[in-house]
């Protein structure tokens, strides 16, 4: 009896594998990327126009791996599936970072908190993997601001990302910039793995948000505001909204949002 069953489960596996290599990939259902794209742009603001060939080798790969077969059935199961609309969000954008980018910038940052005499919130959007908050916790901590007169929160619509930036646990290769003491005196290193100390992470929360999304007014306003290298992905009209929205964040008109170089025109 359980032989039979054996045999049976066998059988159907057998089955299943000669029908996945059946579903052979026909090209002409993965010519048109466009529907994809200005789908993700509209969402996202993340623009691949100048790059279409990178987002449908990055899009075939998508639905290869999760046997999708066509652009047209990937574009309806983002409508209905939202597993696999957040899957192609963290596929597509790029989370690139590191702790002490662009150091003068949060150099600046920690100036006009040490000045302010009062305490801050300040918003990191987008935060990615959590490099640039933890920087500023950091820096602020070196700099002798009390901990208690400072918050901080990361935002990014990348949930890989945020749960990376929940572990914080780093790479050598995202703690280059910074010096031996700081690694010491922050970090917990085994096995060329980077783990940063509790007292840190309890300085930044980090939240899922698409800073297009109406829901971003949650937050609340902020006396300073980090939003670097997420414009870079975005053409001129959707830049300046997106920068529209986060001065309407702040809760001083005066104090300037801190964009990488890069991120404006
Ligand atoms: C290159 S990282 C920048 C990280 C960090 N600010 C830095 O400069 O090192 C760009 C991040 O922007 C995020 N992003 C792109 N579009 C977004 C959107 N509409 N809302 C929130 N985050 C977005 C991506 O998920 C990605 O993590």
């Amino acid at each position: 009896m359980f032989n039979f069953f054996k045999k049976t489960e066998k059988r159907v596996e057998t089955e299943k594998r000669v029908e996945t290599e059946k579903k052979v990939i026909r090209e002409e259902d993965f010519k048109d990327v466009t529907p994809v794209a200005t789908y993700f742009k509209n969402e996202t603001g993340v623009s691949f126009d100048a790059q279409t060939s990178i987002l449908r080798n990055k899009l075939m790969t998508f639905c290869r791996q999760r046997e999708i077969e066509s652009f047209t059935k990937l574009l309806q199961l983002i409508h209905s599936d939202k597993k696999i609309k957040q899957e192609l969000t963290d596929e597509l954008t790029t989370n690139e970072t590191f702790f002490y980018r662009e150091f003068k910038q949060i150099e600046n940052l920690v100036k006009l908190i040490k000045a302010s005499h009062s305490s801050v919130r300040i918003l990191c959007a987008p935060s990615a993997t959590g490099e640039e908050p933890y920087s500023i916790a950091i820096a602020l901590l070196e700099a002798g601001v009390n901990s208690s007169s400072f918050s901080i929160v990361g935002i990014d619509i990348n949930l890989d990302a945020l749960s990376k930036a929940h572990k914080a646990v780093y790479k050598e290769r995202n703690v280059r910039n910074l010096s031996q003491s700081i690694i010491m005196k922050y970090f917990t290193q085994t096995d060329n793995k980077y783990i940063l100390n509790n007292k840190i992470k309890a300085l930044v929360s980090f939240k899922q948000f698409n800073i297009f999304d109406d829901s971003l007014r949650q937050l609340g306003k902020f006396d300073f505001i980090f939003s670097r290298n997420m414009l870079i992905y975005f053409d001129k009209e959707t830049k300046l909204k997106a920068k529209a929205i986060l001065e309407n964040l702040r809760k001083n008109d005066n104090h300037e949002i801190f964009f990488g170089h890069a991120d404006l025109f």
